[in-house]
């Protein structure tokens, strides 16, 4: 298992994984690019936005990481750079998702704990990491890398709380 840049090798799973997440009406960071892309042009959308060039109205700059297991993409991990109002309140550093074919194996647990030393590599020591309370895989991911509870904010009526935790990246747990 590995985490890397995204690669069009794994393009066939990834495609495949998309198009999960499109049944699972789960792609919507995908559709926020506006049109269908092909795997090479994702990737180098991507290689740009983390150049801060093209990037969509109120997006800021972030790494993205694929999680790769056995020749076959698995996961996807965005880390943004910096934090904007919404984010330090709701959204964090860090957005991940694993393939839904290919929930609830560990990889979710993995891709986090691969980020974390990759994100400390590019000079931070700590990152924001939010769920929804309800989401109960995500907070177990944050919980298992060391996610230290910072507080929860309403979202509005009828909305989970958002769950804000920090991860301190210098410590050796
Ligand atoms: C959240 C997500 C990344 C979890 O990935 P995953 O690979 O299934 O997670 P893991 O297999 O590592 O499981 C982590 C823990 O959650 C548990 N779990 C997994 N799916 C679960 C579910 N649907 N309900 C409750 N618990 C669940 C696992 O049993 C494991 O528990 P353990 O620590 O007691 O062993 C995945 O469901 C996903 O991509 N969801 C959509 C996007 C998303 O929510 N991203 C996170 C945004 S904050």
């Amino acid at each position: 298992m590995k985490l890397m840049k995204p690669d069009i090798k794994y393009s066939r799973s990834f495609v495949q994984a998309v198009e999960e997440l499109r049944l699972r009406q789960e792609d919507s960071f995908f559709r926020a690019f506006g049109r269908p892309l092909t795997v090479d042009q994702y990737i180098k959308l991507t290689e740009k936005h983390a150049q801060k060039k093209d990037l969509p109205q109120g997006w800021v700059p972030y790494a993205t990481f694929w999680l790769v297991d056995e020749d076959e993409f698995i996961g996807e991990l965005h880390f943004r750079y910096v934090l904007t109002n919404y984010l330090r309140n709701y959204g964090g550093h860090i957005g991940y998702t694993i393939r839904p074919s290919m929930r609830n194996k560990g990889y979710g647990k993995q891709l986090l704990a691969l980020a974390l030393p990759k994100i400390q590599e590019l000079g931070y020591s700590k990152v924001l990491v939010t769920c929804d309370e309800t989401n109960i895989a995500s907070k177990k991911i944050i919980e298992a890398n060391g996610g230290a509870f910072h507080q929860a904010n309403a979202q509005g009526k009828n909305m989970p709380q958002k769950l804000l935790y920090w991860i301190d990246l210098n410590t050796d747990s």
